[in-house]
């Protein structure tokens, strides 16, 4: 719902589609959703970076990071997380306008939040890579000690523990990065993005 009154919308001279020229690409949001611990962030970094490496640009946008600065009033109550959620897609947008590959590593629990972003961003833009590694690895890998703590009932409404995760109905990319080395995940992702003109 928008609260402002007598704004008005602004056009720019140059349009996105000129900015991916300049760019050499075209720009779209990768979207990666799944369980703390499942990969996201560990997989978005290694995708700059392999695309950095062709010298193509992108950036990633990061859950814990993002609730440093821009998102830093929220925490993780449903209602929270659907605004973080919401922050992060016109972000997003903003991004893709720019003309920027975008890469996003939030849990987005809920499908409706995700599905809101899709519908916000055009055809094509949203690329939702489902991270599908069971919730038992991310428990076993327990890098943060989040489970634990959430286990013993020191965080309550814990994703996955008693807060609930939606998986995606018809994801662009599904990934278990219990079956498969982060390398072929990169690989993976880089060849959908060029099987479907992203990079040319
Ligand atoms: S959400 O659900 O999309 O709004 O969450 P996100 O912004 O991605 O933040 C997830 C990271 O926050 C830490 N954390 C929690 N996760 C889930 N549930 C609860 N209650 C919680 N409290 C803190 C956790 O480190 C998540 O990091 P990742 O990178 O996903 O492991």
């Amino acid at each position: 719902m928008n609260h402002a009154t007598n704004i008005t919308w602004q056009t720019s001279q140059v349009t996105q589609a000129q900015r991916q020229r300049l760019l050499g690409h075209r720009s779209a949001v990768l979207w990666f959703t799944g369980l703390s611990g499942s990969g996201k962030s560990t997989i978005a970094n290694a995708v700059e970076k392999a695309l950095y490496d062709r010298q193509i640009s992108s950036y990633v946008l990061d859950g814990d990071n993002v609730r440093f600065g821009l998102n830093q009033n929220l925490g993780f109550s449903a209602e929270d997380r659907t605004e973080n959620i919401r922050r992060i897609g016109e972000v997003s947008k903003l991004f893709v306008d720019a003309g920027v590959l975008t890469l996003t590593a939030f849990i987005s629990p809920y499908r409706a939040d995700r599905d809101q972003v899709r519908a916000r961003l055009g055809a094509s833009e949203f690329i939702e890579i489902f991270v599908d590694t069971p919730l038992a690895v991310c428990e076993q890998r327990d890098v943060k000690h989040l489970y634990a703590k959430a286990r013993r009932g020191e965080i309550t409404g814990f994703t996955g523990i008693d807060a609930p995760y939606e998986a995606p109905k018809r994801p662009e990319i599904t990934i278990d990065t219990s079956q498969q080395p982060l390398a072929t995940s990169v690989e993976q992702i880089l060849t959908y993005l060029t099987a479907n003109g992203y990079l040319t």
